[in-house]
């Protein structure tokens, strides 16, 4: 058994220790925000937070977070109460197809947590993970430095 906080609650899997971490959160938590993309590593679109930091969880063994804390989109803000990034998310429209934003949003919220006042280049370097079909990167720049103000 593997025991971690997800979304602040203290969870448990029987999941095969070298399951990817996305599959356990989407399958067995029906966390379904966070995105298969790529699977290896170098989309971003599976982006959650590790401990604060942001992780490719398509790539990650739920084996890997065993006592440690995982937050997924899920847990960032709610309907009633939205994240800062994601009141800017919104303000700026952001998304086109949306596909990658989850992913795009815990990156960004891991580089807030970190740096309050981030340059643009803090930004590209911060989010250059996290890649959009769409090109929004713009507009999700556009967001992150209207939040951080
Ligand atoms: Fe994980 Fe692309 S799906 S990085």
């Amino acid at each position: 058994m593997i025991s971690f906080k997800l979304n602040g609650k203290s969870v448990s899997t029987e999941a095969a220790a070298d399951t990817p971490l996305l599959w356990v959160i989407r399958e067995q938590f029906g966390l379904k925000g966070s995105k298969f993309g790529c699977g290896l590593g170098l989309c971003g679109a599976c982006s959650m937070q590790l401990n604060g930091e942001s992780i490719r969880t398509c790539v990650m063994p739920v084996s890997a977070v065993e006592g440690q804390s995982i937050t997924t989109i899920e847990g960032l803000g709610t309907e009633e109460n939205l994240h800062i990034l994601q009141q800017a998310w919104i303000a700026h429209n952001v998304p086109q197809c949306g596909y990658c934003q989850s992913g795009q949003l815990m990156s960004a919220s891991a580089l807030l947590m970190k740096n309050k006042a981030p340059s643009e280049a803090d930004i590209d370097n911060a989010m250059s993970g996290n890649i959009c079909r769409c090109g929004t990167y713009p507009r999700i720049k556009a967001a992150i430095l209207d939040a951080a103000n």
